[in-house]
């Protein structure tokens, strides 16, 4: 079936909190404890906190909509990195963060989420963003290759606090040229 990518609007919120909370364990080490994910899934992937950041004027999400259904979503921050970590290795700027980008498993290795990334890139760069940047788990070794291929580079690494557990997150980094 054929899908377009949109941005997505307040109707979307409530689809959105349900692809985040299949799509958001995915991304998590394999050791992570299920109550830690479940409770980030709670506290920061639900519909009221998809609206609050549909609300921002800040943030662009972009989904992949098959007829009516959510596949995909990307969420956008065009703000300077807040974390002293990230933001000391940042070259590219102004570098929107590419704070989610997911594509629900079924999904997987069919292209759809190079378009949703070729899209985000889009996104960032008619929004006069000279830079793309990301944090991705260390261990998640398939989107980290996903990244790599849509030409981002590592340039260091921040922290990322999931229940008790300190993860270690790669920041990765790349140019948008006009
Ligand atoms: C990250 C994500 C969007 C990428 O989409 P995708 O459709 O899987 O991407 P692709 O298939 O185009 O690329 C994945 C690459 O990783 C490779 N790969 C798959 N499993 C791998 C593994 N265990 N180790 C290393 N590489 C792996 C694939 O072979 C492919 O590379 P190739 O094209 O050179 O063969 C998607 O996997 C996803 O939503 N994952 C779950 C959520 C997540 O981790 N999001 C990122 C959070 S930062």
């Amino acid at each position: 079936m054929t899908h377009v990518i949109r941005t997505a609007t307040t109707d979307d919120a409530g689809r959105l909190a349900k692809l985040a909370a299949v799509t958001f364990p995915l991304a998590c080490p394999p050791g992570s404890a299920p109550e830690d994910i479940a409770a980030h899934v709670a506290s920061t992937l639900g519909p009221d906190n998809f609206r609050a950041y549909l609300a921002d004027p800040a943030v662009t999400v972009l989904v992949i909509d098959e007829a009516g259904e959510l596949r995909g979503y990307s969420l956008l921050v065009a703000r300077p990195a807040q974390d002293p970590e990230v933001a000391a290795v940042l070259s590219e700027l102004p570098c929107t963060e590419l704070s989610k980008c997911y594509v629900h498993p079924d999904h997987h290795g069919l292209g759809a989420a190079a378009e949703l990334m070729h899209a985000s890139i889009a996104a960032a760069a008619a929004a006069g963003a000279r830079g793309l940047w990301l944090g991705v788990n260390s261990q998640n070794a398939r989107a980290i290759r996903f990244y790599s291929k849509s030409g981002f580079h590592r340039v260091g690494t921040k922290s990322f606090k999931l229940g008790s557990t300190v993860e270690h997150d790669f920041v990765m980094e790349r140019a948008i040229r006009p």
